[in-house]
């Protein structure tokens, strides 16, 4: 499988919890490489921006209202497969639903509280990754 990278974010709710080296430990536990990290505070407009996707969805100004009422932590993780990967590790966008030891499971409070978000493609990662990191910012 070929080495791909993909977006992280540790969202509020894991931040506010002191779980950034929690969730790091079951990244890398997980064989994915960090090449890239720092924490922000993001603007309402990069909030919509970043989550236009979900702008007709019912929860969208929940959801940009969470991700600005604390600091994030916005991350390139590195490795075989690693959007799949990511998507394995995080477990299910509803901690609910999430299958045990997966950083949803162990740590989300709710399907709006949920700790994580990981790209859902390659196309979508690179997208991402543009919006928060420059070239040099990321050390393979
Ligand atoms: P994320 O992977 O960051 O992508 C979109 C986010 O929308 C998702 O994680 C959830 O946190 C959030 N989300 C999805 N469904 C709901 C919902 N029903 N209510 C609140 N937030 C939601």
């Amino acid at each position: 499988m070929a080495v791909e990278r993909t977006f992280s974010i540790i969202k509020p709710d894991a931040t506010a919890r002191n779980l950034t080296g929690a969730v790091n430990a079951l990244i890398e536990k997980a064989g994915l490489r960090i090449v890239a990290q720092k924490r922000i505070r993001m603007t309402r407009e990069h909030a919509e921006t970043f989550y236009a996707v979900h702008k007709a969805r019912p929860f969208f100004g929940e959801l940009v209202d969470f991700m600005i009422s604390g600091p994030v932590v916005v991350q390139v993780l590195e490795g075989e497969g690693a959007v799949l990967r990511y998507r394995d590790v995080m477990g299910a966008t509803d901690p609910s639903k999430a299958a045990e030891g997966t950083i949803r499971k162990v740590h989300a409070r709710s399907i709006g509280e949920n700790s994580v978000h990981g790209s859902d493609a390659p196309e979508t990662a690179a997208i991402e990754i543009a919006q928060f990191f420059s070239g040099n910012e990321i050390v393979g």
